[in-house]
């Protein structure tokens, strides 16, 4: 657990907005120098610009954490500027709405390597040099409730989320099982306001929207807009990251932040052992969506 951030180097993907902003922000406030990684290099500058505004050192890295190549840039660049790394938030992450039938491949494929594939690669680059420094150093897996927990929409967030956590899971088990001195954490929100219903803007140019007639329907403007209204109507993101970094300074492994989600978590159990069917809200009357 980290209870003092003055001089420790922590490397944030996606940290050029959201979630991997305040992240990045709140290591700079506690003392620590950042390295900023995101798909867009000239936001990644900005937030760069506002940590050295703070007194520490801030880098930034244009990267899309989605191929193994451009994270291999990124473990290079912190070697370069810091020459280790104490904290690695794997921060970045979309999503998109398709349904079973109509989802275009390039969707899913998009969806899992930025959830899910971003995570072993960052951590196939950055786990041997942090086991290597043999000092206390803390990994926080950024993933969502939605890798808990699931709904009658979204499948492709919604397993690539748990797929992220299961990944979390098993990398906590093996380091606690060496006797690491890393720590792991997953950080599975509810809903935050930040502009993720803007998630499309951050497609690499491989998996841009072209002309099929799924990205132009109607019914994809309608998702589009049911996310804007869940995101923008979630809990404020300066709350959520008061609580995750009071959370940080305990060993916990699962940083939840919308305890709205409990009795269903709990319940959840109870429907798993009992072998009939999986959980739904209105199961345990939780008024919230998913
Ligand atoms: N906002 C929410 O309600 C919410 C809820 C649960 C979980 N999350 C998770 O939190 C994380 C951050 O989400 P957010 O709400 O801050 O979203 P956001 O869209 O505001 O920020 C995401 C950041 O990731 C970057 N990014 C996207 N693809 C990338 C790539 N291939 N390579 C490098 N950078 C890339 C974007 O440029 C952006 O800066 C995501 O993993 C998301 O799934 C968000």
């Amino acid at each position: 657990m980290i209870t003092d951030y003055k001089g420790l180097k922590a490397v944030v993907t996606g940290g050029a907005n959201g979630i991997g902003k305040a992240f990045a922000l709140g290591f700079a406030k506690r003392g620590a120098d950042v390295l900023v990684a995101d798909i867009h290099g000239d936001e990644a500058e900005l937030v760069a610009e506002e940590i050295r505004a703070l007194g520490v050192q801030g880098y930034s890295v244009q990267a899309d954490v989605s191929l193994k190549e451009e994270c291999k840039k990124i473990y290079d660049k912190t070697v370069e500027v810091f020459g280790r790394c104490d904290i690695l938030v794997n921060n970045a992450g979309v999503s998109a709405s398709g349904d079973f039938t109509n989802i275009p491949e390039q969707d899913i494929r998009w969806v899992y390597e930025v959830n899910v594939f971003s995570h072993w690669f960052m951590l196939g680059y950055f786990l041997p040099m942090m086991e290597a420094q043999n000092e206390h150093a803390q990994i926080i897996n950024v993933c969502s409730i939605a890798g808990l927990i699931t709904s009658p929409a979204s499948p492709t967030y919604f397993s690539s989320k748990h797929a992220a956590i299961a990944l979390s899971e098993v990398l906590y088990k093996e380091l606690k099982a060496k006797g690491s001195k890393i720590d792991v954490s997953v950080f599975a929100p509810g809903f935050v306001q930040t502009e993720m219903y803007l998630t499309d803007r951050h497609r690499p140019e491989r998996y841009a929207i072209t002309d099929d007639p799924y990205y132009h329907d109607e019914d994809y403007q309608k998702q589009l807009a049911i996310s804007k209204y869940v995101t923008t109507t979630g809990t404020p993101l300066d709350e959520v990251m008061e609580y995750v970094f009071k959370l940080l300074g305990t060993e916990c492994f699962y940083i939840l932040t919308h305890d709205k989600y409990d009795a269903l978590l709990r319940e959840q159990g109870v429907f798993q052992a009992n072998k009939t069917r999986p959980i739904e809200l209105s199961d345990v009357a939780v008024k919230a969506t998913l």
